[in-house]
């Protein structure tokens, strides 16, 4: 069905199309730009247009996609560049300079990439849908490949294999694909959803110990400008033990998406000894790109992430930053004349980003296999104010927050998170299983806080009576809460010490907690402390 444009204001446009649905994917003008339905008033919809529409003029044609906006999901997508579209960027680069040409239609998967295909049914065998028909190799994983429909197979792909040949063939004549597509605004089906229950190791000595997150989780890093947001998720993105990364750079500075690229391609997984770049699939959807497609990069990315999830993997969703998509939001909402809330964002703020972040989690997958979805989300306040909306908004449905604080990115402290304001919901569970490998953490971890927090109200009394009025006890809490602070804390992530396993996290901290308690003893037998500090200086040498 043909419709033409009537009007545009920024990257709302009004078109003429019967018969659309809200949500339905249309082409708008002769570019063919990708938007999707918002709005219907009679015969007049709404379209958000996804890509730059500079150029566009009215009685331009309008071509409805007939569906929904949709991803192409299937093996190969490991590291891949795309931008919100889902279409492969590097490529493009290749092709058609640094940009993406508007309309562009280059297809996220190779098509014609060659798999080893083993199948793990017999012809003849009755399977059901879900049921694991294949396996392909993808990078470091195994991908089994699954049947789409129940029924008596009749014969099964083997060998050297690519994506536009049949997977397999059903007695009934239907064929078996080993790919397909999904709309990106629909979570994608699971059985059932488990309770969380493993730890998810960032290598951060300060998350995994003081606010340690479990697999399926959501946390979120809200810090002003410069904090160290960016760098921290670009770190926990490198390090973390999960199978596949999903990286989303949203409305932030290109610059920085390149270098990643650049680390990544040249970086390996401290796990596997693979390259970084195989584990991971990267969302481009910088600063100098159109707002309205950060609304669609979120969509497009999470939905890649669930179907690594659905593979009976761990998967974790990184996005930088979640700010810039809900300031999408309140860009087309205003377009749209809506009701403003708080703010200006719109009223469904909430509920929209209630609806993306619920799409974390630990399931039971449709084949019976457990996967997880971790989510770490970077939120950048204006002007460092938590209590701006799209903070309170995140904070209303994460397990963890990790608060960066402006003062400690000052002093040069990195990761900049703040421990008295920080939380997660999931310690206990998470420590639990840590205990599990390292009997002491529970305990190292309490006085590891305990000192931090003696250190806090001390510091309020020495401002008023001078270190030199605090008794000698108090001055060892001092000494060994800064060295907490800048030894165990601090953690610089541009050089060795950017990972940290949990053992070497733990003998660190417990080689700190264990020399405080020794000093304690030697004051509690009447050695002055300038000589106990003598000591232990000549004894580290
Ligand atoms: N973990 C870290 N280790 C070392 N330097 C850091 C760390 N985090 C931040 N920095 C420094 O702070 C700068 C700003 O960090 P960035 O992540 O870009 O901030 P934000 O994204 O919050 O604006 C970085 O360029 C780097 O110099
Ligand atoms: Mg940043």
């Amino acid at each position: 069905m043909n419709g033409k444009v009537k009007g545009i204001s920024g990257a709302t446009v009004q078109v003429t199309l019967p018969d659309l649905q809200i949500g339905d994917r249309v082409f708008v003008g002769e570019q063919r730009l990708t938007g999707e339905v918002v709005r219907l008033d009679g015969p007049v919809a709404t379209v958000q247009v996804f890509e730059e529409n500079r150029g566009l003029g009215v009685h331009e044609p309008v071509v409805s996609a007939g569906g929904p906006l949709t991803v192409q999901l299937g093996p190969g997508l490991l590291g891949g560049i795309f931008d919100g579209l889902q279409r492969p960027l590097p490529g493009l680069r290749s092709t058609g300079g640094d940009f993406i040409a508007a309309g562009s239609t280059r297809l996220a998967l190779d098509m014609e990439r060659s798999f080893e295909l083993k199948p793990t049914v017999r012809p003849g065998s009755d399977v059901k849908a879900w049921q694991q028909v294949g396996t392909v190799t993808e990078g470091h994983i195994d991908h089994p490949l699954f049947a789409a429909v129940p029924g008596v197979l009749s014969e099964i792909s083997h060998g050297p294999w690519t994506l536009d040949r049949e997977l397999g063939r059903m007695q009934d004549g239907q064929w078996l694909q080993g790919w397909h597509s999904w709309p990106v605004r629909a979570a994608r089906p699971y059985r059932r959803k488990l309770s969380l229950s493993r730890p998810l190791v960032t290598g951060q000595r300060c998350i995994d110990l003081l606010f340690p997150l479990l697999k399926g989780g959501v946390a979120i890093i809200p810090g002003g400008f410069g904090t160290g947001k960016t760098v921290l998720e670009q770190t926990i993105a490198k390090f973390a033990d999960v199978d596949v990364v999903v990286y989303v750079g949203c409305g932030e500075r290109g610059n920085e998406m390149a270098g990643l690229l650049d680390e990544f391609s040249q970086l390996q997984d401290p796990r596997t000894d693979r390259p970084l770049s195989e584990r991971t699939i990267i969302v481009a959807n910088t600063s100098n790109m159109p707002v309205a497609a950060r609304e669609s990069s979120i969509f497009t990315a999470v939905t890649m992430a669930e179907y690594y999830r659905d593979l009976g993997l761990d998967v974790l969703f990184l996005a930088d930053s979640l700010s810039r998509w809900a300031e999408a939001l309140r860009e087309i909402s205003s377009a749209l004349e809506e009701m403003p809330g708080e703010d200006g964002y719109p009223t469904y703020l909430n509920s929209r980003l209630a609806g993306f972040i619920e799409r974390a989690g630990v399931v039971e997958t449709m084949s019976g296999a457990e996967g997880s979805l971790s989510m770490i989300l970077s939120v950048s306040p204006p002007g460092g104010d938590f209590s701006e909306p799209v903070t309170q908004a995140c904070l209303r449905v994460s397990g963890a927050l990790l608060m960066l604080d402006t003062s400690l990115a000052h002093r040069r402290h990195y990761p900049a998170i703040n421990w008295t304001q920080s939380y997660s919901l999931y310690s206990s569970e998470a420590i639990r299983h840590f205990a599990l490998e390292h009997a002491r953490w529970p305990e190292l971890r309490k006085q590891c806080r305990s000192l931090l927090q003696r250190e806090e109200s001390l510091r309020e009394v020495a401002e008023v009576v001078g270190m030199e009025g605090l008794q000698e006890s108090d001055r060892l809490v001092m000494r060994t809460a800064e060295k907490i602070r800048l030894d165990f804390l601090c953690q610089n992530s541009f050089s060795d010490d950017a990972f940290a396993d949990p053992e070497t996290t733990l003998t660190r901290i417990e080689r700190l907690i264990d020399e405080h308690v020794e000093l304690t003893a030697r004051l509690d037998e009447g050695v002055p402390l300038s000589e106990i500090l003598k000591e232990a200086a000549d004894a580290t040498g």
